[in-house]
């Protein structure tokens, strides 16, 4: 499984690429205002610039035509970007106009399996899942990206699943488990993700341990 990092934070994405194991990432609008810059298109090329691999960058309007216009638009901005377009009937338009040019499509706000269903056959590269926000409302987010991809699957699509709204390294090892090729997570998961207590002992012990015959 691939992780991407869920952020359109600079520094935290920079580690995450420094630390060998970041793939790529996904912004949205709320991630993207957090930093602060108005200026979305130049936010959006310093992380594709950063990243050895796909940035998904969200429209910032409704409408098949307004979707398709400015999905071209963000295309343009760097050879790694993902357009990123809502699970819906216009997004499934938009999604099968920009798919159809080669522009790739990250479907997002997935939150069923027919959604996702729908999403591949629009011709969408990934479909984005949201599994804390179902968990949320007290369904079980991990079980639909296990259903999406059996289906996926069944029909050998080649819609990469994208476990978002990822909230905790618990939801990881699940996604993982479910055969998702993607998971993308906040950079404090990913941190959280490289911690074990016996992990950071053992190294005091060790050092501990030289340091004894060391001195002598
Ligand atoms: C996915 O691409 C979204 O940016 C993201 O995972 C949303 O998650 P949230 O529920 O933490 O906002």
């Amino acid at each position: 499984m691939k992780i991407f990092l869920d952020t359109a934070n600079l520094e935290q994405i920079k580690h995450g690429v420094k630390m060998g194991v970041v793939g790529g990432v996904t912004t949205n609008p709320s991630l993207s205002a957090k930093e602060g810059n108005a200026d979305y298109e130049a936010l959006s090329k310093q992380i594709c610039a950063i990243v050895p691999g796909p940035v998904s960058v969200e429209v910032l309007v409704e409408g098949v035509e307004a979707m398709i216009q400015q999905g071209r638009q963000i295309a343009k901005w760097a050879p790694n970007v993902v357009v990123k377009v809502p699970s819906t009937a216009e997004g499934l338009e938009a999604t099968k106009t920009l798919s159809k040019e080669g522009i790739k499509v990250n479907m997002t706000l997935c939150f069923s399996l027919n959604q996702a269903l729908l999403d591949a056959l629009a011709g969408a590269a990934y479909v984005s899942p949201f599994v804390g926000r179902l968990d949320d409302i007290g369904d079980d987010g991990m079980k639909l990206v296990e259903d999406i991809v059996k289906v996926f699957k069944n029909y050998n699509f080649s819609t990469e699943v994208i476990a978002a709204s990822i909230r905790h390294p618990q939801h990881c090892i699940a996604a993982a488990k479910v055969g998702a090729q993607i998971a993308t997570i906040p950079y404090a998961v990913l941190l959280q993700m490289t911690q074990h207590p016996l992990t950071t002992i053992g190294i005091s012990r060790f050092l501990a341990d030289w340091q004894k015959v060391a001195k002598k």
